[in-house]
């Protein structure tokens, strides 16, 4: 254990696994509290008792981040416990992949609520408490699909595209008062969420091994990967990296085409 994140009260969203898991599992190893937000009430119980349950450092509430009265009550709980928030990190995400003339309006909205405005809600109910402080950080977990366009994955990529906007936008609005507001843009990362598109195909195995032959390295990245690059951004080690996306994709998005 470091104390790289000494005094980082930080939320995470979608802390139950995969990326979300790996955060939280990477920032108590650097002395941060953290307060797990998930909306799997059962997987997140499941998780928070693998890493030894609750305790000072580590609490965990239910919560569905679409629903601003329960994004309220986890951060209430979270000043009662570890204490009123410093750092966010909005991680909490979905896959809706269709093409734009199949989409239905529902799943827009359900895309646009969680990978958008999901990331807007914990920002504008954790704010306050960065302003009151005299500062504070907010890191959202974007993609590559906020950059670029896979066919057949409308509308998740302008979703994403979206929530870089919102991370300039707010970057730019507290600049002046220290709170910083970053992106993170991963590629694929081996978590639930790409096996099940693998999964979507008739032959998942030839679906992953065209995965990584996209990739120059041939492989995708492992979750504590991504956890490493967010715990570098939410520190104090770069205060002033702002209004940024760090991409974490083994090189995938540069390539005009795999060689
Ligand atoms: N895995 C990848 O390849 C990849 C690549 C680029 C970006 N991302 C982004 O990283 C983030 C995490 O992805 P992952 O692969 O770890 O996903 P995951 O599906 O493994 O985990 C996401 C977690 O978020 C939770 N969640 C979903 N909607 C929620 C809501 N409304 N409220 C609260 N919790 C909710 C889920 O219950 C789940 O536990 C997402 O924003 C995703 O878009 C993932």
């Amino acid at each position: 254990m470091t104390d790289r994140l000494s005094g980082k009260r930080i939320l995470v969203t979608g802390a139950a696994q995969g990326i979300g898991l790996a955060i939280v599992e990477a920032c108590l190893r650097e002395g941060a509290a953290v307060f797990c937000m998930d909306r799997d009430a059962a997987l997140l119980e499941k998780s928070i008792e693998g890493l030894g349950g609750e305790g000072a450092t580590l609490v965990a509430q239910a919560g569905d981040i679409t629903k601003p009265d329960e994004v309220g009550a986890a951060i209430e709980r979270a000043g009662r416990t570890i204490g009123r928030p410093n750092a966010l990190i909005n991680n909490a995400g979905v896959n809706v992949f269709d093409e734009p003339l199949s989409l239905s309006d529902a799943d827009w909205d359900r895309c646009f609520d969680i990978n958008l405005k999901g990331a807007w809600n914990c920002s504008k109910a954790v704010l306050p408490g960065l302003l009151a402080e005299g500062g504070g950080t907010i890191l959202n977990i974007a993609s590559t699909h906020a950059f670029t366009i896979i066919p057949h994955t409308f509308p998740y990529p302008l979703a994403k595209h979206a929530l870089l906007g919102l991370t300039k936008s707010l970057a730019l609005e507290y600049a002046g008062r220290n709170v910083r507001v970053n992106a993170l843009a991963p590629g694929y990362v081996q978590t639930q969420k790409v096996i099940d598109y693998w999964n979507s195909f008739p032959d998942p195995e030839a679906a992953r091994q065209e995965t990584l032959r996209l990739h120059p390295g041939g492989r995708i990245a492992t979750p504590e990967e991504i956890a490493k690059a967010a715990v570098f951004m939410i520190s104090d080690e770069c205060p002033f990296m702002n209004a940024t996306c760090l991409t974490i994709d083994g090189g995938l998005s540069v390539q005009q085409h795999p060689a």
